[in-house]
């Protein structure tokens, strides 16, 4: 079963510091949503001691927390809203990682040239937020050594449908939310063009969770 409604994200930077410290509450009463742990648990299970990560779409840093947890050296943690950058900084802070997390505001795109390349990079639903797959994929690419973990939508005629009531409602709110389905062979061409082997993870109603190891 999904663990919210189809990609609650929108857009980059649409989201508020009451949507951003919910989503916190909501992270320390109950942890990491289900698919966020499948990917956690498999780029753990790849081994990880001493790696560096960067998560993409951070949100409240789930990812970056487990992973520091079972052994990463260091962080970096980007993500468009600056809420979620501000909440994921404190809570690093708050659980003793303050030295060893660096959260950084801003879309990936535009600065991934300040960005040190890491053994991992996670994005956990957030290409369903980018309408530039390809310039987002290629920077990640460059970017990870070892894995790619994605959360992304599936392809299934409900989640198309879903992504077409949104487009009608975002049109009659004015609203610049977009949730964009792109095509498992795109992201796939992208990243196993780059090096990557794909390996299926998890899956619920919604969401795909997928590991992508060079090999
Ligand atoms: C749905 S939220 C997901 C947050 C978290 N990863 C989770 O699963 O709970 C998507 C987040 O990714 C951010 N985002 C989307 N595209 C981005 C990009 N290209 N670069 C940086 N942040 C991005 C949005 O601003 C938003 O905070």
């Amino acid at each position: 079963m999904p663990d919210d409604a189809p990609c609650s994200c929108g857009c980059p930077n649409t989201f508020s510091t009451r949507e951003a410290e919910a989503d916190l509450r909501r992270y320390r009463e109950r942890g990491p949503d289900g698919t966020t742990q499948a990917l956690i648990k498999a780029i753990v299970a790849e081994g990880i001691d001493g790696s560096t990560i960067i998560d993409i779409g951070a949100g409240v840093g789930a990812i970056q927390l487990a992973l520091l947890d079972a052994g990463a050296a260091r962080a970096t943690s980007v993500d468009a809203t600056e809420a979620y950058v501000d909440v994921a900084r404190a809570e690093a802070g708050r659980r003793g990682y303050a030295d060893r997390v660096d959260a950084r505001l801003g879309l990936f795109e535009a600065i991934a040239d300040e960005i040190e390349s890491a053994d991992v990079v996670t994005l956990d639903r957030v290409v369903c937020c980018d309408p530039d797959l390809p310039g987002l994929l290629s920077r990640v690419s460059d970017r990870a050594r070892r894995m790619v973990g994605l959360v992304y939508p599936r392809e299934t005629w409900w989640n198309r449908l879903a992504a077409r009531v949104m487009d009608v409602w975002s049109w009659v709110t004015r609203d610049p939310t977009r949730w964009h389905l792109h095509a498992t062979a795109d992201i796939d061409r992208i990243l196993t063009g780059a090096g990557f082997t794909r390996r299926e993870v998890d899956r619920s109603l919604v969401w795909q969770v997928v590991l992508y190891v060079r090999a």
